[in-house]
């Protein structure tokens, strides 16, 4: 199949030039200027951005926390993730204590195997002792060259001395390892004293962990780093002192990589009052006004190197586990089909970004960090076919009735987006035309090579 894409908006790394792109088969084999080859069908992307695949490095489907499942597995959340212009996801595959690496590796490769977009897998490590690290180089072979480790949730905690020796082995590897950076103890010092005083309701989550949490995390992160000579990598950054500290990481001369999520550029935290605000609750929670301007401003100078969702689903049936007490509450929210529109809408429309870093962030940083450019990240003649046309003229408004989440809400609930993704090519095959998903099941695993650390 050859698809000639017409009089784009080609959205390159560096700028953006008008033209057109063919592809044949998974490939693209040429980019710019005018095309006249003959191909299987023509595509008319005169007013609209074509962007490389986007790229969502955050994802959790079909997890199980603690006696529920995320309503979003990967036959719907890969579904919603297409239809929004994600054609790649870099979902947590969760090792529990006592499985082996490759129990949870072939966990997720079973979970993973209909789903409608490309997707990889990060390694969410519970133990780190002789046995994992020996299964590290097996894991390597398979493609999975980036782990994360959890400061918070019991199942999941490690210590700050864990984290030290994980990034100091991993970096000979040249793998990465992210790190959910908040202050456990304190946190749940804190929950205690909120429950003791009757404050049980959604806003008390975030009143439980306020930016010090995070900020305290962070900084430790950072340290460890320091010490072990690693990079560090911060996931879902919220607030502008972890922001901070992590600048001061790298003005001593550290590697740091920094993500964020749609979510703290256009929520806040007085959200939490409405009725539904059981749907906000998610860690770290959802900040200030203030916060989602340093961050803004972060997308602009550079600072944050990319934008993930942390989808995580629950139905408000989920959510109400937490009536009687916020931190009986499943963490997460549904976001995986919103990004590209919302980070247009807040980001580039807000005039923070243009149209070249949005393609940074989405796309082109992640597919270096995590092992998959050029064959991904990039529109190049012989990188992967994966593409996104996006058209900046159709705003719309997001429901969760009309998104294709298995979920019956969403935190964006009436968000006014100013652009939609219209169209998307995935390993060569146009999958989604006018935003209807033709083509559904056709995911394949992204094999990832070791990182590309370009902040190095
Ligand atoms: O609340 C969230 N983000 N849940 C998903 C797990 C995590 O902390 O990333
Ligand atoms: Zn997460």
């Amino acid at each position: 199949m050859r698809i000639l894409i017409k009089d784009a908006s080609l959205v390159l790394e560096d700028r953006v030039e008008r033209g057109d792109l063919l592809t044949d088969g998974r490939k693209i084999v040429q980019v710019g200027g005018t095309i006249d080859a003959p191909c299987d069908r023509v595509v008319d992307a005169a007013g609209c951005y074509v962007f490389p695949g986007f790229i969502d490095t955050h994802t959790h489907f079909d997890l199980e926390v603690g006696s529920t499942v995320t309503a979003d597995d990967f036959v719907t959340g890969t579904k919603a993730a297409l239809v929004g212009g994600t054609t790649t996801v870099l979902d947590f595959a969760t090792q529990e204590r006592g499985m082996t690496l490759m129990e949870a590796f072939r966990k997720w490769e079973n979970k993973a195997k209909n789903s409608s977009c490309n997707y990889g897998f990060h390694m969410a490590m519970s133990e780190w002792n002789e046995a994992r690290i020996a299964e590290l180089p097996l894991m390597i072979e398979n493609g999975v060259t980036s782990f994360k480790m959890y400061m918070v949730y019991d199942n999941m905690r490690l210590s700050d001395g864990v984290m030290y020796e994980a990034i100091k082995h991993l970096v000979r590897e040249d793998c990465i390892i992210g790190i959910h950076c908040e202050n456990d103890d304190i946190l749940k010092a804190r929950v205690k004293e909120l429950k003791a005083e009757g404050k049980i309701s959604p806003r008390y989550h975030a009143v439980s962990r306020p930016n010090l949490v995070e900020a305290d995390g962070v900084g430790r992160l950072m340290d460890a780093a320091c010490l072990a000579g690693g990079p560090a990598w911060v996931v879902h950054l919220s607030t502008k002192e972890g922001l901070a500290i992590a600048r001061r990481a790298r003005e001593r001369g550290q590697e740091v990589y920094l993500e964020t999520c749609p979510q703290y550029l256009v929520l806040e935290e007085s959200m939490y009052d409405a009725p539904d605000g059981a749907k906000f609750v998610m860690s770290p929670p959802l900040r200030s006004v203030e916060d989602q301007e340093a961050l803004l401003n972060a997308l602009s100078s550079g600072d944050i190197d990319w934008i993930g969702t942390d989808h995580c689903s629950f139905t408000m049936a989920q959510k109400a586990a937490g009536k009687d007490d916020f931190s009986q509450t499943p963490n997460g929210g549904a976001g995986v089909q919103n990004r590209a529109e919302i980070v247009y809408t807040r980001a580039v429309k807000g005039g923070y970004i243009d149209v070249v870093q949005m393609g940074q962030l989405l796309s082109t940083r992640a597919a270096k960090l995590f092992g998959m450019y050029p064959r991904k990240g990039t529109l190049q003649a012989g990188s992967d076919a994966d593409i996104v046309i996006f058209d900046p003229d159709n705003a719309h408004t997001i429901h969760a009735a009309t998104n294709l989440h298995n979920c019956d809400n969403s935190p964006y609930e009436g968000y006014e987006a100013a652009g939609k993704t219209r169209d998307v090519i995935l390993n060569g095959e146009l999958v989604v035309e006018n935003g209807a998903l033709l083509v559904s099941g056709k995911g394949e695993y992204v094999h990832r090579d070791r990182c590309g650390r370009y902040r190095k």
